[in-house]
């Protein structure tokens, strides 16, 4: 049996929070040139949409610090695979995530890119799983808490699969 999607937040619903989250960030950086980096893959449309709703002088980067690998949990392990390009020392840095779950992933990103001086540094998520999380990290713009159910679309995958939905679901495993 194929797995079950079950859709959880629809296209227009999460396209509508994008563009308001953009507005909350606009208003909060003024001018000021914004380093947006992104944590492959999953943030990859969620910063696609989010760049272009912001306006504002940003650049882009990317980093890959990924501990969950083929699994639907946490090894609680954290790789980096790939490091950022630019240096980010006095920039305004905000790291864009598709989700934060147990919080590990953040945690030890805050602390990396926190060592290299930038100017400010704050986080962006579409999603957070309050219930899950291990580590307490702070979120400054959220799109939407969700509850401790595995989902997928909009970036998020399971085993590389699904992350191409324009919509975010639950997955339900078939037997
Ligand atoms: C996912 C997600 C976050 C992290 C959150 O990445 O994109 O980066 O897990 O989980 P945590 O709060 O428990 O650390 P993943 O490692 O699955 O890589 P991916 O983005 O390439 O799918």
């Amino acid at each position: 049996m194929p797995d079950q999607l079950e859709c959880f937040l629809d296209e227009s619903v999460i396209q509508n929070r994008v563009r308001e989250m953009a507005l909350q960030i606009r208003e909060d950086y003024g001018n000021a040139h914004l380093v947006l980096i992104g944590v492959l893959k999953g943030s990859l449309f969620f910063l696609a949409d989010l760049s272009r709703h912001l306006g504002l002088e940003v650049s882009m980067d990317f980093i890959q610090v990924s501990s969950y690998g083929m699994e639907k949990s946490s090894s609680g392990v954290v790789q980096i695979r790939k490091d950022l390009d630019q240096n980010i020392e006095g920039k305004h840095v905000l790291i864009v995530e598709d989700i934060v779950d147990t919080g590990l992933t953040l945690d030890h990103l805050k602390s990396l890119l926190a060592t290299r001086s930038p100017k400010s540094l704050k986080v962006v998520s579409l999603l957070s799983k309050p219930e899950a999380r291990k580590f307490e990290t702070l979120v400054d713009y959220l799109g939407f808490e969700i509850p401790n159910k595995f989902v997928v679309g909009y970036g998020l995958d399971y085993a590389e699969r699904y992350r191409n939905l324009p919509y975010i679901a639950i997955l339900h495993e078939s037997a």
